[in-house]
C-alpha cells in the first residue's frame, strides 16, 4: 500500500503568505502541518509516499521532507501544472500508483489520532473505497456524505447548498485501482476542479463499495488562518514544559511553557501554552496563551497572545498583537510618531486591521 500526500494547490484562503511559501508548511507549535500527517502515514506501516507538488510549493516541500528518510518513508515528488481539483492529483499520480491500493491524504489536514485504525480497516475490509467522516456544525462548507439505513454511503456531495446530513468527508480517503477508472470519467465541478467526490459518487453509481468510517477525534483542515490558529491551540495544550534556553532571573513563565535551545528570555512574563524557537529574543515583553514563535524571531517590548510567528520575524513596541499570523522576516514595529500615522509596506492579499 501507497499513500498519496497532496501538496499542490494555490492556498487563497491563506494569502498573502501563500504567495511565497507553501501553506502545508506553515508551524503548528513550530513543526510544520504535513510532518504531523507524514508520520501518521510511516505509524500506520505505510512507506512508499508520493506526494503532489505545486508551483508555489514544490521547492519548499522538497527542501524540507528530502527523500522522507528523516521520517522512516520513500518520498517521490510528483508535479501538478496547475491546481485542477483532488481528482486531477490522482489522474498526474497512475504512473507511481500503479495498481497498488492507496492511502489519499490532504497535506494541510490535521488529524488527531493518527490514520492507522483507518488503514487497518481498509486492509481488513477491502472495498474499492473508504472515507474518513466527520460531523460537523457547518456542512454546507464541506464534501458531505449521505448514509442509507444499513450505514453504507449512497452519495457524497461536493458543498452543498441543502446538505442531506452533518457527516463530512475529511481530508483521508483509501482506494484501490477502481478510482483511476472514476478519475477520469467525471466532468469539471462548477469551480472547474476535478473533485474527489464526483469520483467517489461515481463508484457509488456504478455499484463498487464504499465504506465510511466516522470519527470524532480532533480534525481541521488548517487552510484559513482561523483554522491554523485554532489547531495550533489545540496543540499547544498537549504540550510538557521545557526550557533548554536561557530565562533571565526577572523573567517569569507561568504554565506550559517551551523555550528551546538558544533562545532567549529577558525582562518578560510568557503566560502557557507557548513555543519559543531556537535563536529566539523575547525582552520586555509579554507572550500570552497559545503563541507559537518560531526560529530566530525578536520581540521587543511588546504584547503577544493566541497568534503564531514565523521564523526571522521582528515585532518591537507593539502594544498589542492577538490572533496574528506573522510571515517569515516580517517585521512589525510601532514608532514614536505622536500623529498616530501608520507606515506600511505591503504586498498583495494582506489583511492588516488596525485601531481607530
Ligand atoms: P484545498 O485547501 O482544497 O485547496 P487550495 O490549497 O487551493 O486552497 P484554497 O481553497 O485556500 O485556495 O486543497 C487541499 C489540499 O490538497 C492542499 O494541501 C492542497 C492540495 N491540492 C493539490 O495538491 N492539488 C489540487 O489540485 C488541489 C485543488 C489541492
Amino acid at each position: 500500500m501507497k499513500a498519496l500526500v497532496l501538496a499542490g494547490g494555490i492556498g487563497s484562503r491563506l494569502r498573502p503568505i501563500t504567495h511565497t511559501f507553501a501553506k502545508q508548511l506553515l508551524p503548528i507549535a513550530n513543526k510544520p502541518v504535513l510532518f504531523y500527517g507524514l508520520e501518521s502515514i510511516r505509524d500506520a506501516g505505510i512507506r512508499e509516499v508520493g506526494i503532489v507538488v505545486g508551483d508555489t510549493t514544490a521547492k519548499e516541500i522538497e527542501a524540507a521532507v528530502g527523500d522522507g528518510s528523516e521520517f522512516g518513508l520513500e518520498v517521490t515528488y510528483i508535479f501538478q501544472q496547475e491546481p485542477r481539483g483532488l481528482a486531477h492529483a490522482v489522474i498526474i499520480s497512475r504512473d507511481y500508483l500503479g495498481d497498488d491500493d492507496f492511502v489519499m491524504y490532504l497535506g494541510d489536514n490535521f488529524v488527531i489520532g493518527g490514520i492507522s485504525d483507518f488503514v487497518d480497516r481498509f486492509r481488513r475490509e477491502g472495498p474499492q473505497a473508504q472515507v474518513m467522516l466527520t460531523k460537523v456544525t457547518d456542512p454546507q462548507a464541506f464534501g458531505v456524505a449521505e448514509l442509507g439505513e444499513d450505514g453504507a454511503i449512497v452519495g457524497v456531495e461536493e458543498k452543498p447548498q441543502h446538505p442531506t446530513g452533518d457527516l463530512v468527508l475529511i481530508g483521508v480517503y483509501a482506494f484501490d485501482s477502481t478510482v483511476h477508472q472514476a478519475v477520469l470519467e467525471i466532468k469539471p465541478s462548477r469551480r472547474n476542479e476535478l473533485e474527489i467526490t464526483d469520483a467517489i459518487q461515481w463508484l457509488i453509481d456504478h455499484g463498487h463499495r464504499v465504506d465510511p468510517m466516522v470519527t470524532s477525534g480532533y480534525w481541521r483542515d488548517a487552510g484559513s488562518v482561523h483554522d491554523i490558529l485554532a489547531v495550533n491551540r489545540f496543540v499547544l495544550e498537549g504540550i510538557e514544559p521545557a526550557v533548554a534556553g536561557e530565562v533571565d532571573a526577572v523573567s517569569e513563565l507561568i504554565g506550559h511553557v517551551v523555550v528551546e535551545e538558544g533562545a532567549v528570555v529577558a525582562d518578560s512574563k510568557i503566560v502557557g501554552p507557548v513555543v519559543l524557537g531556537a535563536g529566539s529574543v523575547v525582552r520586555g515583553s509579554f507572550v500570552g496563551p497559545f503563541t507559537s514563535i518560531d526560529r530566530d524571531c525578536v520581540v521587543i517590548d511588546s504584547e503577544i497572545e493566541h497568534s503564531i510567528v514565523l521564523r526571522g520575524a521582528h515585532i518591537e513596541s507593539v502594544a498589542r498583537l492577538e490572533q496574528s499570523l506573522i510571515g517569515r522576516e516580517t517585521r512589525v514595529v510601532a514608532t514614536q510618531d505622536v500623529s498616530k500615522t501608520h507606515r506600511f509596506i505591503l504586498g498583495d492579499h494582506n489583511n492588516v486591521q488596525v485601531g481607530r
